[in-house]
Parts: structure tokens; sequence; C-alpha cells
């Protein structure tokens, strides 16, 4: 089981300062510290679960799980089925007892606690779900004030509140609708106001998108990410989906088998994975070769040479082609790529491809890009790219 050490921003300050190759795993006893970087402060931190174990007969659903959710940060989980995301989050809202390890709510520990003292801590936590989970005889307005109408408050302050709720997920005139005139998105956004009713210390979200079409879930992600910034809220976000922990995490943990295989900041997980899990669970939203292009490629020498390019940080900001065209003489072209944007860091794969008779002239371009902090992969050959 390979370590799985937390990336921060000492990666590019790493990269930056010695040219490490970015595929290289960064261990612990690695790490350079940014001196820019403040240490994380654990008393901000939402959740803090120490070495979880849950196991259900012979199949160790959680296997030894550490991690925490930071005050104001959206924390994304991937795995595929069975991997025990649902089993985690049952574990911090206490419907869920571990075998053993410890899970920290806001600094208390509470995995052991009776049900009477969790129902307080369960109020700090607000949950949404794939099927919403709204009572459908109860109005939009009544289903949003029902955490509070639980806590016994009185009537005019849940309706202040629900209005308040409705207002901020913009759905204020459907009030007095019921849950089955609403649509997906509609739904998913009174479960959302029901969330929040309680004013809670983190949000759930256990696959809160995966009912909902590409355009509505963009929406809802969209209006996760606005209270977040908005009201600091803490999101520990669940998904299969490598495109929802694109669009709003900003750390991402990677589980398997019930264990952490990779974290990091989403940027640096995106540009660099480590794992076969990660690999495949970025799959098909990781640039590829055209798939025209792709058929026609040769293992053997054809007379351009295909390169697959992946740059991130400071290797996707600099002039990287128009240097590389000025220090290696000799003529490359841009089949397909380009740079995205995660985090607000630069992303990118491209794919080059390069004259191949002169091998040292290939040779001086794969030198070249490596020494830009490029991740280089000749993928083949072809007889003509265009
Ligand atoms: N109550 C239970 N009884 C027996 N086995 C369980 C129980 N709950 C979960 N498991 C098992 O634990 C493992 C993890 O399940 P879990 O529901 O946490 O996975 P998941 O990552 O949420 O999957 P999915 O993406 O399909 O929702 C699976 O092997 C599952 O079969
Ligand atoms: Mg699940």
């Amino acid at each position: 089981m390979r370590s799985a050490p937390e990336r921060g921003p000492h990666l590019r300050f790493e990269l930056a300062r010695t040219g490490t190759r970015m595929n290289q795993h960064i261990t612990a006893s690695q790490e350079i510290a940014d001196p820019t970087h403040a240490q994380p402060d654990a008393s901000q931190d939402v959740v803090r679960l120490v070495d979880l174990k849950r196991r259900f007969g012979q199949t160790p659903a959680i296997d030894g799980i550490s991690l925490t959710v930071r005050k104001g940060e959206i924390l994304g989980i991937i795995g595929r089925s069975g991997a025990g995301k649902s089993t985690l989050i049952r574990c911090l809202n206490g419907l869920e007892r571990p075998d053993s390890g410890e899970v920290f709510i806001e600094g208390r520990e509470i995995s052991r606690l009776g049900e009477r003292d969790l129902q307080p801590l369960r109020r700090r936590i607000g949950m949404i779900f794939q099927h919403f989970n709204l009572l459908s005889a109860k109005t939009v307005e009544e289903n949003v004030a029902l955490p509070l109408k639980i806590e016994g408050r009185p009537k005019a302050e849940r309706l202040a509140r629900a209005a308040e709720l409705l207002e901020l997920v913009g759905l204020s005139e459907k009030a007095k609708a019921y849950p089955a005139s609403l649509s997906g998105g509609q739904k998913q956004r009174v479960g959302i106001a029901r969330a929040l009713a309680a004013r809670p210390a983190l949000l759930l979200s256990d696959e809160a998108t995966s009912a909902l079409d590409p355009e509505t879930t963009r929406s809802i992600l969209t209006l996760l990410k606005d209270i977040n910034r908005q009201l600091g809220l803490t999101i520990l976000l669940i998904t299969h989906e490598m495109e929802v922990i694109r669009s709003i995490a900003d750390r991402v943990a990677v589980i398997d088998a019930g264990r952490i295989v990779e974290q990091g900041p989403v940027w640096s997980v995106f540009a660099d994975p480590q794992s076969d899990i990660t690999k495949s669970l970025l799959g098909a939203i990781r640039p590829q070769l055209p798939t025209e292009l792709a058929a026609r490629l040769l293992p053997a020498s054809g007379a351009e040479t295909i390169l697959r390019v992946d740059v991130a940080g400071e290797a996707a900001s600099g002039p990287l082609l128009s240097d590389l065209a000025t220090s290696v003489p000799g003529a490359f072209r841009l089949v397909h790529g380009g740079i995205d944007y995660i985090q607000q860091q630069p992303v990118g794969t491209l794919f080059l491809s390069v004259p191949g008779s002169d091998a040292s002239h290939l040779a001086d371009v794969i030198t070249f890009l490596k020494a830009r902090q490029a991740r280089v992969e000749v993928l083949g050959h072809v007889a003509n790219p265009v």
C-alpha cells in the first residue's frame, strides 16, 4: 500500500527550486516548507478523523482513514462505488459507530456519544442527498423550516428563516408549492435551504448532483460555491465524478477500499495524479489525443513523433512554446491541446508533433521541455499529423 502524503503549496515551491519532475511522488520527508504559507491552524478544523476503521463482517468499509476538513474549505472525497464514502459520512453524523479511531466535530470527539448527546451535534451538520429526501405532504417553506420546528423554534422565526433561505437559493416564489411540482434542480435547492436552516458548521453532500442533468448540476454546484464564499460554510462533498471535484472543491481525497490513496489541492492532483485509481477516475476528463490521430499512431518510427506534454503551475504560465521554438531550432507543431484553469492555476496538456528524421532534434525538444518541469511522453509516430 503506497503512502498518501498530502500535497500542498510546497509542491509548486519545490518544483521551482529544484526542477523536480512533476510525477515524482512527494513524501513527507521530501517536503520543503514554503515559508510564505502559514501552517493550517488545527483549532480551525471542523472535522478531524483519526485512524478510523469500520468493517461489516469480513469487509473493511473504512480501513484506517485520517483526514481533516478545515473551516471554510470545500473538501471533495471521491471514490468508486463501494469505496466507503457513505460509511465515512455516516460516521461523521453519528449514524454509524466506528470500530476504532476517533471522530472530532468542531474539536469534540463524538464516536462514543449516546443518542441524546448526539442530537445537538447533529444540528451542527446539514446534509443534502442524491434523492433530495423532501417531505411530499409539506410545502417548500415547511420543508425548509423543518429542522427549526424540530428544535422547537417559534413559527414566526421559522417562517422568517425559511423566507431568507429560499431567497438565498433563488426559490422565493415557490414557498407555498409542494415538492411534486418542482424540477430536480429546484428540489435540490430546497434540500440545500433546509440543510442550512439550523445554521450548521458543516454541510455534508452525498452525491447531491448525481440525479441531475449536466446543466442543473452546474447550477447547483455554483450555488454551493456561492454559499461557501458568502457564508464561509465548510462543505464535505462526496462524489464519484471528478468534474464535480474540479468545479468547486479546494482539496480532494481519493479513497479506495476504505483507504485514502491520494490527497492534495485539486489543481495539483489533476495536474499530476499519482495513483492508478485517481488516473482512472480522471479518465475521460483528462485531455486525450483526438481519436482520428490516435488511430493512425504507429509504435515504430514514422515521419513525425507525437508527444504528450503535461504542464502545470509555473511550467504552464510561461511562454513555453515560443521559448521552445527559440531555444531548439527545428520544426514542431501543436496538433491538439490547451491550458485549463483549476483553482486559478494553469493546468494543461499539449500534443506536439515533431519531425522524426533527426533523432537528436527530438531528444533536444524532450530535454528542453523536461527542464521546464513539463512531463513528456512519446505516444507514437505518424506518417503525417494532419
Ligand atoms: N450496513 C452495511 N452492511 C454490510 N455491508 C455494508 C453496509 N454498509 C456498507 N457496506 C459495505 O461497505 C463497503 C462500503 O460501502 P459504502 O456504502 O460506504 O460505499 P460508497 O463508496 O458509498 O459506494 P457508492 O458510491 O456505491 O454509494 C461496501 O463493500 C458495502 O457493501
Ligand atoms: Mg454511497
